[in-house]
């Protein structure tokens, strides 16, 4: 193996840079050929890269977001559009593809491999912490702490008018951003894609809590759940008498420095995948399991079903009463 790229796709999240920098670096040390793919799998298919050497990795590990940008792209989706990529690597002289992204960019990268038998391995970075087969993604911590200090900022503020704050956070599919911010955050009440939660119930507590002296109340909605935020605080209002407002995070708390956590986790799997490419092992998903950086079948990774983390769910409501 003699030249390698690096890409990163779909949502960015906090740590990307890191995991870039790991790859370039080590990939140089081990006598690499590192080039970076700008904007994803769009810039694959416009051949928009380049040779990377140690500086153009240099004072980017603290930043979040993505030097090499990226992308959401239509065409690569298509069988034509996947070859046409594949087509341009090998074009390119490059014989192995590192890409950092969530479920949508891992699901592409293994396109390339089962229709081109060409070597790629995946580097599991967003912030929904939605794979399943790895115990931590790259970006979760850091966006987790944005939104907690968010929470921590708007109890302030709730308690000193007693009202009921609801904040969205992200999570269209998974709703560990919610349970974890509400968890560490005491909040009240979150609401999620995987459990539909009886909102009449949900007033019924608020008032209750109200009645033993709960002054203010915040309920975490990841954006997935089936109701509009909108229309909870509208249901919750109506139904309580009670001033409620609404915060939207959004994109806030997918961007900024990334955490220790993050930064660590990211630069190991940067390392982890230029081992792997050294040693000639290929359709890897990088992923933690019992504090360990090892390398997944790619394919089977995918396939590893969500839980829900009930446990944690359960104590988010034993704990707000
Ligand atoms: O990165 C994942 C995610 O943040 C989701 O939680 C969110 O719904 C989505 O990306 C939004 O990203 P964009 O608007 O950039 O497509």
């Amino acid at each position: 193996m003699r030249r390698i790229a690096v890409m990163t796709s779909g949502g960015d999240s906090p740590g990307m840079n890191a995991a870039i920098r790991a790859v370039v670096r080590f990939g140089i040390e081990r006598g690499l050929e590192v080039y970076g793919i700008e904007r994803g799998f769009q810039g694959l298919l416009d051949g928009d890269m380049h040779k990377m050497d140690r500086r153009s990795v240099g004072d980017i590990l603290q930043r979040g977001g993505t030097i090499l940008k990226t992308a959401r792209c239509k065409e690569y989706q298509t069988i034509e559009g996947t070859a046409r990529a594949h087509q341009i690597l090998e074009t390119f002289g490059i014989e192995a593809l590192v890409n950092i992204g969530g479920e949508g960019s891992m699901q592409g990268t293994l396109r390339l491999s089962r229709n081109h038998n060409y070597p790629v391995i995946c580097i599991p970075g967003t912030i929904d912490n939605d794979l399943a087969y790895t115990e931590m993604t790259i970006g979760f911590d850091t966006a987790v702490n944005t939104v907690l200090d968010a929470i921590t900022r708007v109890r302030d503020t709730s308690s000193a008018h007693d009202r009921t704050t609801l904040i969205e956070v992200m999570g269209r599919h998974c709703g560990d951003i919610a349970l974890y911010s509400g968890l560490a955050g005491g909040a009240e009440f979150v609401l999620v894609p995987e459990r539909e939660e009886n909102l009449k119930d949900l007033c019924q507590k608020i008032i209750e809590g109200k009645n033993s002296g709960k002054q203010h109340s915040i309920i975490i909605r990841a954006e997935g759940y089936p109701v509009s935020s909108q229309d909870v605080v509208e249901y919750v209002r109506n139904r309580t008498g009670q001033e409620v407002r609404l915060v939207v995070l959004s994109y806030l708390q997918r961007g900024g420095s990334p955490s220790l956590r993050d930064r660590i986790f990211a630069t190991e799997c940067g390392l982890k995948a230029v081992e792997l490419l050294c040693d000639g092992i290929y359709n890897k998903a990088i992923g933690l399991v019992g504090g360990e950086v090892v390398g997944f079948d790619l394919a089977e990774a995918l396939d590893v079903q969500p839980e829900f983390k009930a446990d944690m769910y359960e104590a988010i409501k034993i704990l707000a009463k």
